[in-house]
Parts: structure tokens; sequence; C-alpha cells
């Protein structure tokens, strides 16, 4: 069994040395005041304190006492803290309990029954951290690697059970950041092509130029610097998934050469005089509105009804009611410890900041966020200006509001002013306002002292 790290904070050493060897069932980390109590607590995150709430400077109080429970909580909120009190510590006990403690002991100490009680909490602890690891693999489990159990993402995973072991093609249409790769890759492994290659490129990344090469390959001295044979990312995926990201940036001529491999579904590298014959499922995504692109005659609508044989909405963050504080978590989980910061934990105020914003950047700015105010954070818990969120956003919009208002007053009011030729009753008729209302606004605007 691993050790059970306990942090017992007592002032009186007398007390603490006697408290070691009665509590050797466990490892124990002693403290004798509040700033070495919390030093410890950072330096090794004990799961249970025993906290005297005595301590100097107050050793006859327990404001001392009081002021270390609740730092210890918002330092590390799942510790599980048992206090102990003096003779007359009821009351004490009572509003340590409502503070947040865990459990009590009242002097003078009973080893066997410390012992026990300390041994709940830790008991307790585990069950709590057991129980949350089991609810964030239930939350994603319901589609592998996507979390989200909004109705519109349940809807998107009933269609990507239903299509993925086909060999349709599918377009994935969503706004930037909403997880069409992700979506992408789990088509792939719905499929029976999972044990072969999901081939990925980038129709936006590559220039138009080398484009052509990377998609169909070429052969040796078929252009400058074309030194050996090369396949290309179609004959890659061959038996496989050929996912075509950014499918709106093709240019218009590989449009051409790309219909004619869904059709054909044979290539030719470039400079080559063979047909290869590839079985590839293709999938495809754009952040663009594909049938306007269509309609503008940016994309040729035989290729789109080619791509697009079942096309499917990648939902907005802002649509999935409860699933920014679901992603919030796992990605909690998964960069906290990435980052050095294994149990950082989220404020409620930083929850109901993620839950209300929009989230224009989608998942991927949630994941930058996040990832941004783990490394920020000072305590343990990650608050709202760590997040730098729509406080600001709000007050900048407010500020041009008012802004915008100021301007076109003052615009109104120099136009009525030019057109009645200065005349202040005719201006105000003019502006439909009583003319002391509009010597206030002249004044306001600095146009009249
Ligand atoms: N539902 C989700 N669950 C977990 N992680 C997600 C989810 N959606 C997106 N992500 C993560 O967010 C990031 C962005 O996702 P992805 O790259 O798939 O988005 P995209 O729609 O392709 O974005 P872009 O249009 O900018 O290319 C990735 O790191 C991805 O793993
Ligand atoms: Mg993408």
């Amino acid at each position: 069994m691993t050790e059970r790290r306990l942090l017992v904070v007592e002032d009186d050493v007398a007390l603490q040395k006697q408290l070691r060897w009665a509590l050797d069932a466990f490892a124990v980390l002693p403290a004798t005041g509040r700033e070495q109590a919390l030093a410890m607590l950072r330096a090794e995150e004990p799961p249970v304190v025993l906290l005297d709430l005595g301590l100097p400077p107050d050793p006859c109080g327990v404001s001392e006492g009081f002021a270390t429970l609740r730092q210890v909580l918002d330092l590390v909120p799942s510790t599980k803290i048992v206090v102990m009190t003096g003779q007359e510590g009821r009351q004490h006990a009572r509003d340590a309990i409502a503070a947040g403690a865990h459990d009590f002991h009242q002097k003078p100490v009973d080893p066997d029954q410390l012992g026990l009680l300390l041994a709940r909490a830790f008991y307790v602890g585990e069950l709590e951290a057991e129980n949350e690891r089991l609810q964030a693999r239930a939350r994603q489990s319901r589609m592998p690697g996507i979390v989200g159990d909004s109705p519109a993402m349940l809807k998107l995973y009933r269609a990507l059970e239903r299509s993925g072991p086909t060999d349709v093609s599918v377009a994935l249409l969503g706004e930037s950041g909403t997880g069409k790769e992700l979506v992408a890759h789990a088509l792939h492994s719905l499929s029976p092509r999972r044990d072969r290659r999901f081939v990925a490129i980038n129709c936006a990344a590559i220039p138009p130029t080398l484009l052509e090469a990377e998609l169909f390959g070429y052969e040796r001295g078929a252009f400058t610097g074309a030194f050996r044979q090369t396949p290309g990312k179609i004959e890659l995926a061959d038996r496989g998934t050929l996912f075509l990201d950014e499918i709106g940036d093709l240019p218009l001529d590989l449009q051409a050469k790309l219909l004619r491999f869904l059709q054909e579904r044979v290539v030719e590298r470039l400079g080559g005089r063979q047909e290869i014959a590839i079985d590839v499922r293709v999938v495809s995504a754009t952040h663009r509105k594909l049938e306007d692109l269509v309609a503008r005659g940016g994309f040729r609508e035989d290729l789109y009804y080619r791509l697009a044989e079942l096309s499917l909405e990648i939902p907005p963050l802002r649509d999935r009611a409860g699933d920014a504080l679901l992603l919030a978590r796992h990605f909690l989980s998964r960069f906290g410890p990435e980052l050095g910061k294994q149990r950082i934990g989220v404020s409620a105020e930083a929850l109901a900041a993620i839950d209300a914003y929009a989230w224009p950047g989608n998942v991927r700015e949630l994941q930058n966020r996040l990832k941004r105010a783990i490394i920020m954070c000072e305590g343990r818990r990650i608050g709202r200006a760590d997040l730098d969120l729509a406080a600001e956003d709000e007050a900048d919009a407010v500020l041009n509001l008012r802004q915008e208002r100021e301007r076109a007053e003052l615009g109104a009011l120099r136009r009525a002013l030019a057109r009645a030729e200065g005349n202040i009753s005719r201006a105000a008729r003019l502006l439909g306002v009583s003319r002391p209302t509009l010597y206030d606004l002249l004044r306001q605007h600095g146009l009249r002292d």
C-alpha cells in the first residue's frame, strides 16, 4: 500500500513528538505553525491534515487555526482536515466543520480514537478521488477521445456511430477549433480501416505549387529537385482513411484532379505513366461555408457532392450546453500534470465564467486559455482573472457603446447647428429636444461653455 502522508500542525513540541509516535500508521509530516504548514502542503500535498486550532501567535484563541484551515482548503480543496480543539471546544468544532473541516477531535488526545478518525479521513479522500476518476472516464467513454455530453454532441455521436463503419465520404463542417480533426480520427477508429493508416493533409498549409506533388506523389526527375520516386498522401492512405483538411482552400486546378481521382480511384504520380489503384475512405473538413463557395464559383459543385456524400455539422461550443465545463475539467486533468501542477482546481467563479463565455474560438480557445491559466495561476485554484475572460470584454463593449453614442450625438448636434445656422431654437426643434436640453448637450460636448 502507498504510504498515507499526514500533515500534523501542532505548536506544542512535546505533543507533536507524542503524536508522531502514536500515529505511526501514517507518514507524519510535522509543522508547528501556519507558514510551515502551507509550505509543506505545497511541497508534499498530504491528503489529510491534523490541525491544532490553537496556534501561535494566538495559542489560547483560535484565529490562527481558522486562518490556517481556510488557507489549506483554498490551496488544495480536496484536503481532509481534522481539527483538534481544547476542553471548551464544542462550538469551535462546529465552526470548523462549517468552514470545511472534515472532522474534529477533542483534547486530551486519545491516540486510538484519533487514529481511527484519521484512517477514516484518508478512506473518504481516497473514495472521492476514485469517484472523480471514474466519472472522468465515464464522461469520456461515449466517443473515444471526444469530451462532451450535450444534446448537440450526442446527436453528432449517433451520426458518427452510423457513418463510421461505412465507406461513405464525409465532409465535416464547423467553425475553427470545434474539433473537426478529432472527429475525423473518430470516424477512422470506428471503421474497419482502423488498423490501417490515417493520413491527413492540410490543403491550406501547403503552397499550391507543392500540393499536387504532396497529394499524388512523383517519379524521380519529374521536376527539379525530384531526386527519387515518392508516393503521394493518397497512395500512402491506401486501405486506410485520407483526411483532406481545409478542403475549401484547394485550388481549382487541383479540384479537377482530385475529382478525377474520386471518380476513377486511381492515381498517377507526377511524371509517371502508370495508374495505381487506390482504396481509401475520404473524410474532408473545412471551416468555410462550402455551399457559399460553390455558389460563388470557388468550389466545384461536382466535387462537393463527391466529398459530401454525407456532411456533418460540428456544433460551435456555445451551442453545447454544459460541455465547456466538462472540457475544462478534462483539460485540467490532462495539462495539470503535464505542466507540473498535479492537483490544480478551478474556483466556482471561474467555472461560472467558463460556462457563461461564448467561446468564439471554440474548444481550441478553451484549451489555450486553460493552459495559460494553469501556468499563470499562483495558488492551487484557477481564479476568474487567470482565465482573462469576458470581464474586460464586457467593460470594453460598454465603453464602446458609450463612445459610439457620444460620437453619434456630437455628429447630430453639429449637423443640426449647421442646418439652423446657429439658431438654438431651430436646432432644438430639428433635434426634437427642448432648448434647455440642447444647451445641456452643447455644454457636455464642449460646444459651448
Ligand atoms: N470534444 C472535444 N474533446 C476533447 N478535445 C477536443 C474536443 N474538441 C476539440 N478538442 C481539442 O481541441 C483542439 C482543436 O481541435 P481540432 O484541431 O480538431 O479542431 P478543428 O475544428 O480542426 O480546428 P481548426 O478549424 O482550427 O483546424 C485539439 O487539440 C483537440 O484535441
Ligand atoms: Mg483543423
